[in-house]
């Protein structure tokens, strides 16, 4: 999706005309201009869904972060994003799709290994593995597809706690994508759902072999934790185990990636904004989330209402839909001022990209080590960057991502490099 502010009449479509749910719309940037309106007319609106399921919106950053934090209104296990609207097959299952109190049970063991200091702790690690999928890009200079080579980056911060052996790190993420966007013909495979079928087939194929491997031989990665956890007082059963697997993986790919090039796309559009990094590499964690806020790779979260609740003046009943446009609400003037400026000094920077309350992402420390090392890699390694081609995104109202980013890399002046050397 296209990042600039609402350009363009925002008041030529009515109202009661815009279509949240479309996937085109996020393929050219329309839905800022939808937002925009929503957050200052329509806080909370009724849409449908493509095949008419009723749902409410949020837009405003206030809404958005009531209904995420409310989780004993607004339940997670029916299903999480409006592509399964008519209700997840996973749902109460995978520790994004369950309430409390079987939640804690998976999120609390699986956390630790995920936390910030063990992701501190992993970070030279990490960073040889940013380097060695940078390095031949950044240093031979020339044009290279972003997109492409982004999509292994959560690899390098989460693999090996998954548990992800490291030859599956090269195709894992396509099929990861083809598995949150089927409808893209960038990942597409046959039809939609003969792509679904195949993502799915494939995942569930590794991640059934490494069970097996992981019952005989346990180590310290998320498949084991989920073997060995208390689950209720059981086990969870082999098809809890892989569909929480499945959960762990797209949760890192399907954002990762994306908010990496959305980041190099900003600062290739803004070359006085990497002037003043280099400058100042001390705003790398700055820089890092402002991007997080920028890219907002996860446009919306869908919960359930399971009681009566009243949200922005209007009475909702208990089975109700509602989707909190975490993107929009990451956009709201009345939180950020000047709302779609990347701002690489930004703060407070209150974004929720990574959601909030019971839900918030657990892989959000390895997310952002990962980001910041890749700056410092391009800082080291690159006098500067261009776009090179047309820029591609991605047909989902779900993944806000590039599917094709050619950039041309400038490497640093051998005398630069000797220097940094
Ligand atoms: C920039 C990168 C990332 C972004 C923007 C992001 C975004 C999010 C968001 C918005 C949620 C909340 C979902 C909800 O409330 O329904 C979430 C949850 C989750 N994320 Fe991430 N994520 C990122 C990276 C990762 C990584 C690296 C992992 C590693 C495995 C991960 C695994 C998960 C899991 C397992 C959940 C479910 C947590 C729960 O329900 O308790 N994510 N993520």
């Amino acid at each position: 999706m296209r990042m600039e502010g609402p350009a363009g009449d925002e008041h030529a479509e009515p109202l009661d005309t815009i279509d949240l749910y479309d996937p085109t719309r996020y393929a050219t940037g329309a839905q800022h201009r939808a937002w925009h309106r929503l957050r200052r007319e329509a806080p909370i609106w009724p849409h449908r869904t493509g095949e008419g399921i009723p749902f409410w919106s949020v837009t405003r950053y206030r809404e958005v972060a009531a209904v995420l934090m409310d989780d004993k209104s607004f339940s997670s296990a029916y299903g999480t994003i409006l592509a399964v609207a008519a209700g997840d097959s996973a749902g109460g299952r995978t520790i994004n799709l369950m309430d409390q109190p079987r939640h804690a049970d998976v999120r609390l063991p699986t956390m630790r290994l995920m936390s910030t200091h063990t992701s501190r702790q992993r970070g030279p690690q990490v960073r040889e593995h940013v380097r060695r999928l940078v390095a031949e890009s950044f240093d031979a200079g020339g044009v290279v597809d972003v997109a492409s080579l982004m999509l292994h980056l959560p690899m390098a911060a989460v693999g090996e706690t998954i548990g992800l052996p490291v030859e599956y790190w090269a195709e894992l993420p396509r099929w990861a994508m083809a598995g949150v966007a089927p409808e893209d013909p960038h990942y597409a495979d046959g039809t939609p759902t003969a792509t679904l079928t195949k993502a799915h087939h494939r995942l569930i194929a590794v991640f059934s072999e490494l069970i097996r491997q992981r019952r005989a031989q346990p180590g310290d990665d998320v498949i084991s934790v989920l073997l060995g956890l208390d689950y209720g007082g059981r086990p969870m059963d082999e098809r809890e185990v892989l569909l929480n697997c499945y959960s762990f993986a797209m949760g890192a790919v399907t954002t990762t990636a994306q908010v990496a090039s959305h980041l190099l796309l900003a600062l290739a559009e803004r070359p006085e904004i990497w002037r003043t990094l280099r400058a100042e590499p001390d705003l790398v964690p700055s820089v890092v989330e402002e991007s997080l806020r920028w890219a907002s790779p996860t446009n919306h979260l869908l919960r359930r209402t399971v009681k009566p609740v009243e949200i922005a003046g209007t009475r909702l009943e208990p089975g109700e839909l509602v989707a909190a446009w975490v993107a929009s609400a990451n956009r709201d003037e009345s939180v950020f001022p000047r709302p779609y400026e990347f701002d690489p000094r930004r703060s407070p920077n209150p974004h929720l990209a990574f959601g909030v309350g019971a839900h918030r992402c657990i892989g959000a420390p390895p997310a952002q080590v990962v980001i910041g090392l890749l700056l410092e890699e391009m800082l080291a390694r690159l006098d500067s960057f261009e776009v090179a081609g047309p820029v591609t995104h991605l047909r989902s109202n779900f993944i806000n991502g590039i599917t094709s980013l050619p950039m041309d890399f400038q490497p640093v002046t051998a005398r630069r490099a000797a220097v940094i050397a």
